[in-house]
């Protein structure tokens, strides 16, 4: 049984899409265009306008003039914070058709886009609506000891960071669109979006329900193109006041050099990862589903994927045996077959990659205890793979795959593990499982990891800041903690 697709999907595919800029459906200047496939069969899904320098030349005044000028920057944070929770209702409101464009872009199961992408991208407006009204600054009680006897009042404000450039990937792209989308709004900024390449559809048919919202034009302007022009235009900008980045690594220091060749734009940045799973011998039995959860949801291509799974010599076996029996039994199929339960991966060229990193890992000596291949001959399906017999050196261990391919070791003690965990770039999640609830703090506070997750993985939540520590970025997205790169702050002082 297939999942019927709904009558707005059918049409929104059917149409060459365009760019969103000022509240205005456009051509790119160029006059060209670029393919957006299905991954489970790599056929054209839809055409879509490709946005270039111009484009976002364009569009970042759209965003200067609504910013300086338009409504938005007259709205109060109560008139603000009830349009971004608009946005949330109106995601809400179309749960089917957004998975439905999600699954067929990316790839990902429906049920799963159904489930998850939607339902927290919705959640992550609603939270962020309510910080609108909640930016506040201090009063400051001054000392100036060069001008005694001297009386001040002193404030700070925190003031909206400006135009923001965003530019997102392709793994969650609806979602990662509303934790780039929520915190600018609710801060009072106004956005040029670039989504990645290879899944430009749900960005654009989130820009329809943002205008249905009431979000003023120039507000919200989504341009989609390739990362070397339109996302290189919008990182290089003289007008652009911050970027939001999250993507490879290597990209993130393209965009840092970017920032520092044009004007020095304040940047965050949501890099690469190569996360720890820690499995102890005291663990309960959840940890085996937990450790395949970590590695094999979204088909691993997970920034905070536990992508190095290490359990404790006297389970090891046990362990590994379980999350590769879990591996076989996942169902491989289109994300809009009924009971799929991983689809393929993004696009050809991530389905090179990953299968690139499959034979590194077996040339290294590595052994596939599981899969170690691709799925099918249509589409670009890897079979879920677990790898053993591994070694601190194999690129498998120490780079980022991006695919369903865990690299499992055995360790022995407490004190080693850390030190195991902690050898990498990366510093974006771990994972700990012990019924030790004193080990797995103490452990916790060793990580040099953005998020750590005691007895679950993939834990998220709107309220919770994310981000990584090392090459896996800079600044946190979601929770508080995001309004800080949204805002700038200002001391005001009277002398009284
Ligand atoms: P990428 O970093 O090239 O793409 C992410 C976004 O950056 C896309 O929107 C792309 O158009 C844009 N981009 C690319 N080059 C740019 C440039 N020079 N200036 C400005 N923007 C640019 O990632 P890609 O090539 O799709 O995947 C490669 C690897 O990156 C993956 O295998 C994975 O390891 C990692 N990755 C990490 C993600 C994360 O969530 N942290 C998400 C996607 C990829
Ligand atoms: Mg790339």
């Amino acid at each position: 049984m297939t999942v019927v697709l709904d009558r707005n999907v059918e049409e929104f595919i059917a149409t060459p899409r365009q760019l969103f800029i000022n509240g205005q459906w456009a051509d790119a200047a160029s006059g060209k265009t670029f393919e957006t496939p299905n991954p489970a069969t790599g056929e054209t899904l839809a055409r879509v306008a490709e946005g270039d320098k111009e484009d976002i030349d364009r569009a970042v005044r759209a965003a200067r003039r609504a910013f300086e000028e338009g409504p938005w920057s007259r709205m109060t944070p109560s008139e603000r914070g009830r349009v971004v929770w608009k946005i949330g209702d109106l995601i809400l409101e179309h749960v089917d058709e957004l998975a439905q464009l999600e699954s067929l872009d990316n790839g990902k199961p429906f049920a799963v886009a159904q489930a998850a992408d939607v339902p927290l991208s919705a959640d992550l407006f609603h939270y962020m609506a309510g910080w609108a009204t909640k930016i506040e600054g201090n009063t400051i009680d001054i000392s100036v000891p060069y001008m005694p006897g001297a009386n001040f009042h002193s404030y700070t404000l925190r003031e909206p960071i400006g135009v923001v450039g965003q530019i997102i990937p392709w793994n969650f792209p609806l979602l990662m669109a509303a934790w780039k989308l929520g915190p600018a709004l609710a801060a009072g900024c106004t956005v040029v979006l670039k989504p990645a390449e290879q899944t430009p559809l749900s960005a654009l048919r989130l820009a329809e329900l943002i205008a249905e919202a009431g979000v003023p034009e120039g507000v919200v302007n989504v341009v989609p193109g390739f990362g070397e022009t339109a996302g290189a235009a919008l990182a290089g900008h003289m007008d652009v006041d911050k970027v939001a980045f999250t993507g490879s690594t290597e990209v993130g220091k393209l965009i840092v050099a970017a920032a520092g060749a044009s004007n020095l734009k304040k940047l965050t940045l949501e890099l690469g990862g190569k996360s720890p799973n820690i499995v102890f011998e005291d663990a309960m039995e959840g940890a085996v589903e937990g450790a395949a959860n970590a590695i094999f949801f979204n088909h691993g291509q997970c920034c905070v994927a536990g992508s190095r799974l290490f359990v404790h010599q006297t389970r090891f076996d046990e362990v590994v045996g379980g999350v590769s029996e879990i591996a076989k039994s996942i169902k491989l199929g289109s994300g809009l077959e009924a009971g799929t339960q991983m689809g393929p991966l993004v696009s050809e060229e991530q389905f090179q990659r990953v299968s690139g990193y499959l034979e590194s890992g077996q040339a290294e000596g590595a052994t596939a205890v599981v899969g170690g291949g691709r799925f099918g001959d249509r589409g670009f399906f890897i079979e879920p793979t677990v790898l053993v017999n591994t070694h601190g050196n194999m690129k498998v261990v120490k780079e980022e795959i991006f695919g369903p391919v865990v690299v499992a070791a055995p360790f022995s003690d407490l004190d080693d593990i850390a030190a195991q965990a902690n050898d990498t770039e990366y510093g974006l999640g771990a994972g700990i499982w012990t019924k030790d609830i004193g080990k797995a703090h103490a452990l916790a506070k060793k990580i040099r990891a953005g998020t750590v997750w005691i007895n679950c993985y993939n834990v998220f939540d709107a309220a919770l800041p994310f981000g990584g520590y090392k090459q896996s970025g800079w600044g946190r997205e979601m929770g508080h903690e995001v309004l800080n790169n949204y805002t700038e702050v200002k001391a005001v002082t009277t002398q009284l």
